[in-house]
């Protein structure tokens, strides 16, 4: 593309280091901005790399609530994003105003939100879990009426695991996840009897009750290493492919790797659309510019502070 370096990637390079920058980014990004970044991983160890940090700035490559929280976590810390437009359907799902009401209508619940959710929603929650704890987190609150909130599929997932049927569960869910078709993957356990289903808890409960291994993306790309199957269907969005192929390779095994279907066949909708508005192109010009930057209102980050710093301590 005109107006930018011939080598983008070495250019982010070294524009990293003349910043002092750290570079996070999640799984879902693109191969290229993976294997720059100097952190990769599920939102979990993002959060915890950002509480670690002690750069300057923080480059995140992912969406706005995972930079976000490492704001939350870094209030003196210049925290940029290659695109502030990259959102979630989970977050996006869940507008703060409707989720105090709803909250209003459940007095005297504890509230567990998932991470992907907004810093106003955060604020109005008593912890905070992501994919790889929610069961450890929820447990937390044996005995309690609870909210869980944003995702239904995961919400259901943590209450089959806890046998607990008494969960009180905000409606949202995951455009990515929520599009695995069950009915097409029956089909292709079909054509692969021999075969491992790895699902993420984002997906619909038809996909997750078809699932070997039920995981986050870092478990599932661990366990796509360690299982001792030669195929592999995995139903999360396709970021996850190129950690899993450079694992494997690492460890000198090799496997046929099968994304799960998805309802339509014709579109890329396995691909996360807001995870893939981060581009080389737009982390040059983050790196470059210093923006666009990520805020939060101190009163807000201050309440949301609290149930993400109870998560790490949980987690630790
Ligand atoms: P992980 O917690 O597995 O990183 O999931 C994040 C996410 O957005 C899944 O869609
Ligand atoms: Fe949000 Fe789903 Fe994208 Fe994850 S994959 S960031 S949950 S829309």
């Amino acid at each position: 593309m005109s107006g930018f370096p011939a080598d983008l990637e070495s250019a982010i390079a070294e524009l990293r280091e003349e910043r002092g920058a750290l570079l996070l980014a999640h799984y879902y990004q693109e191969d290229a901005v993976q294997d720059l970044a100097d952190c990769v991983g599920d939102s979990l160890a993002l959060a915890q790399a950002a509480q670690r940090a002690d750069s300057q700035v923080i480059v995140f490559c992912g969406v706005h609530f995972m930079a976000e929280t490492a704001k939350i976590l870094n209030p003196e810390t210049r925290v940029v994003v290659p695109d502030l437009a990259a959102g979630c359907s989970l977050a996006d799902g869940c507008p703060p105003d409707d989720f105090r009401a709803f909250l209003q209508r459940h007095a005297g619940a504890k509230v567990l939100s998932y991470i992907n959710c907004s810093a106003q929603v955060k604020a109005m929650s008593d912890l905070i879990c992501t994919s790889s704890n929610a069961v450890a987190m929820a447990r937390q609150f044996d005995g309690e009426k609870l909210v869980l909130a944003p995702d239904r599929h995961l919400a259901r997932w943590i209450g089959r695991q806890l046998g607990r049927d008494d969960l009180i569960v905000w409606q949202g869910a995951c455009i990515v996840h929520e599009q695995f078709s069950a009915r097409e993957l029956a089909k292709l356990r079909v054509r692969h009897p021999e075969a491992e289903v790895l699902a993420h808890p984002e997906c619909e409960a038809a996909v997750l009750d078809q699932a070997d291994f039920i995981g986050s993306t870092a478990k599932i790309i661990a366990r796509s290493v360690q299982s001792p199957a030669e195929t592999l269907i995995i139903a999360t969005e396709d970021g996850v492919f190129h950690q899993i192929e450079k694992r494997l390779a690492e460890a000198g095994k090799r496997k046929a790797l099968v994304q799960a279907p998805g309802m339509d066949e014709s579109c890329a909708c396995n691909r996360c659309p807001y995870m893939r508005l981060n581009t080389l192109e737009k982390l040059y010009l983050c790196l470059r510019d210093l923006s666009p930057e990520v805020t939060v209102p101190e009163p807000i980050r201050v309440k949301a502070l609290r149930p993400i710093e109870r998560m790490l301590e949980l987690s630790a």
